[in-house]
């Protein structure tokens, strides 16, 4: 796992849209894992600045999302999908049918995981995989305790994981309790991972992600166990290590 420690927030975005402008430019075919939260937005908003100025295309990209709540349907405005499209899609030249994101109201959302990993075998497994990181260490959705080997699947929301999310949901909206989320083993397959984190709040997980023991107990850890893994993140973020 490489560790790199810059400034401020900024500059964590402009060192992931580095790695994924490199990655797209060695292979424009590349198939990307992307991420959800606030944590990616600086990065999508450089990305939709570099296409626009004919730095970067991702015209013959393919995208895999980490996960989606259960029971939101992709044009709800809460569900990872509506959000992709809106922070990051609709604003570059990347092919909507190309990307991908877990199906929230699947008839079977058991199958439709199943069906998920099957996607990204065929599509080549994922070149470059983004994460953000819960503040209880969880990556995508999987929370602490989660099999370090897991595939794509539902995985009900800890309590923490609801409250910390629930910034997003208006009082009268109904907050899911469970997700997909591809599992830690999908992740680790990536052939490279990069994990952003920034702010004070995201010490406590960065100190277990990079220093504490691989454990489930900190989903983030497993990353200790990819030779290709880079943890980013701003001085607040680094503050416990
Ligand atoms: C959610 C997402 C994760 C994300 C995490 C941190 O639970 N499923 O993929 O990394 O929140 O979010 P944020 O970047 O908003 O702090």
């Amino acid at each position: 796992m490489r560790l790199v420690i810059l400034p401020n927030s900024d500059d964590v975005a402009e060192f992931a849209c580095d790695l994924f402008a490199q990655q797209l430019t060695n292979k424009p075919k590349s198939v990307l894992g992307l991420a959800t939260g606030s944590s990616p937005t600086t990065l999508y908003q450089k990305m939709i600045s570099r296409q626009k100025a004919g730095d970067l295309s991702f015209s013959q990209a393919t995208s895999f999302n980490l996960d989606e709540y259960v029971g939101l349907s992709g044009d709800h405005p809460q569900s990872y999908r509506h959000f992709m499209n809106e922070q990051l899609f609709n604003h570059v030249d990347i092919d909507l049918a190309r990307t991908f994101v877990p199906n929230g109201v699947a008839d079977n959302p058991n199958d439709e995981c199943k069906r998920y990993e099957e996607l990204i075998a065929l599509a080549g497994g994922i070149d470059l995989q983004l994460l953000g990181i819960g503040i209880n260490g969880h990556i995508g959705f999987n929370e602490p305790l989660s099999s370090l080997s897991s595939r794509t699947r539902v995985k009900t929301l800890t309590k923490s994981t609801i409250e910390a999310n629930s910034r997003f949901f208006g009082d009268d909206e109904r907050q899911p309790t469970d997700s997909m989320t591809m599992g830690i083993g999908t992740i680790l397959d990536a052939r490279q991972v990069v994990l952003l984190a920034t702010g004070a709040h995201k010490a406590q997980a960065i100190k277990g992600c990079v220093e504490g023991p691989v454990s489930a107990s900190c989903p983030a850890s497993a990353l200790q166990l990819h030779e290709h893994a880079i943890v980013v993140v701003d001085e607040a973020a680094a503050a416990e290590l």
